[in-house]
């Protein structure tokens, strides 16, 4: 049973009924993100190692733990589930729960590569659930300012759209190639997300420079440039050896330019078009700007993490799609659109030459 605040009253149809595979870090935090909604009732959690099932039971509230999450699916009573594993599992794990007639929110990059992806959008779409992959980055306030005022016509036509999204040396199973791991689908996935939604549309065509790790099967550091519809060019960087986390974006357009920086809460813009913007202004924002209220009652209980706003947003959304029937604002299309540029990128590191894609 929860409080609806949208409707102010508590009533246990109000909530729907959430499970959760794969509950590491991650998972825990989205728990406690999807819990601070008030709109859902935490069922269910899974995971291959029962200690960590048990924690996420104990920690973030869910009734029943399970390491077997077919089981789960098969008995527990829920209407929607997150899938939080490790990037191989995604999209068996996504596949099953939305086969079992589950809404589906799945971590990014949601599975290895675009067929997949494509298969999951398909198993969506016949079993009629929604779909919603984690892409985060579109929910920081600064993020949200700016695809408003590029969409307003802020900059003019957009032309160009440059970012970057960067870690300190991955281990664990973020090291190994076949679990998924690598800065490309784990971090570079968010950036690339972020720069087709700015965007508009999904690349046209994709050249990169890659280099490997020497220590392990997966990219050490890389670099793509983008083409868009319409002449628009686009330059991602994502990299595990430049040190620490950081990550930008900048859009340039025919009347100015935009620029968003990691965890600044903060927009700077120079645009001919707005006056009050003639010359390189910095917009501050509030860190909760443009997200939903945090209930005053709720508590971090796993982590008291500065991104809880956003994942709670992101919660938001993906039930206020399932509400009203609507698409969730970030599509499995969306996230198949990102991986075939993944796709790209790994094509093009073997070839050397750019790679087309074909529209989705
Ligand atoms: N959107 C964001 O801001 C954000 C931030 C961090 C991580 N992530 C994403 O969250 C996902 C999980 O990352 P993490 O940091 O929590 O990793 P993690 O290693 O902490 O947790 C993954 C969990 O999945 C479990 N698991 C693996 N296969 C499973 C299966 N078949 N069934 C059940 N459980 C299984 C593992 O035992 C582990 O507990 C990844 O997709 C990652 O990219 C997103």
């Amino acid at each position: 049973m929860g409080i609806s605040p949208r409707k102010g009253m508590i009533t246990i149809t109000d909530v729907l009924r959430f499970g959760l595979i794969g509950s590491g870090s991650q998972g825990r935090y989205l728990s406690e993100a999807l819990a601070m909604t008030r709109r859902a009732q935490l069922v269910a959690c899974a995971d291959i190692n029962a200690d960590t099932a048990r924690l996420a039971q104990m920690q973030c509230g869910y009734e029943r733990a399970y390491n077997d999450y077919q089981e789960m699916l098969s008995v527990a009573p829920l209407d929607a589930v997150i899938v939080a594993t490790t990037h191989d599992q995604l999209h068996p794990c996504a596949m099953a729960a939305a086969k079992a007639g589950k809404h589906v929110f799945v971590e990014k990059p949601m599975a290895l590569n675009a067929a997949d992806g494509m298969e999951l959008v398909n198993a969506a779409r016949d079993s009629g659930v929604k779909l919603m992959v984690g892409y985060t980055l579109r929910f920081m306030p600064d993020r949200i300012l700016m695809k408003k005022m590029l969409d307003e016509g802020a900059i003019g036509d957009l032309a160009h759209i440059g970012g970057g999204q960067l870690i300190g040396n991955m281990g664990g199973w973020l090291g190994e190639r076949a679990r998924g791991g690598g800065p490309l689908l784990y971090i570079g996935s968010h950036i690339i997300d972020h720069v087709l939604w700015l965007a508009g549309s999904g690349a046209q065509r994709v050249y990169a420079e890659v280099d490997w790790k020497e220590d392990s099967d997966v990219e050490a550091g890389v670099q793509m440039t983008l083409r868009f519809p319409g002449g628009v060019t686009g330059q991602v960087c994502t990299s595990q050896k430049l040190g620490g986390r950081y990550g930008w974006v900048d859009a340039m357009g025919t009347a100015g330019r935009m620029r968003a920086e990691w965890e600044r809460h903060d927009l700077m813009i120079q645009s001919s078009r707005i006056e009050q913007y003639s010359n390189l202004t910095t917009i501050r924002l509030e860190p909760q700007a443009y997200l939903p209220p945090v209930p005053p009652d709720a508590q971090a209980r796993v982590s008291g993490s500065a991104y809880i706003r956003m994942w709670m947003a992101e919660f938001w959304q993906f039930i206020d799609a399932i509400e009203t029937n609507t698409e969730p604002p970030v599509t499995g299309a969306d996230g198949v659109r990102t991986l075939q540029v993944i796709d790209a990128v790994f094509e093009s590191a073997k070839t050397g030459a750019a790679v087309d894609i074909e529209p989705y």
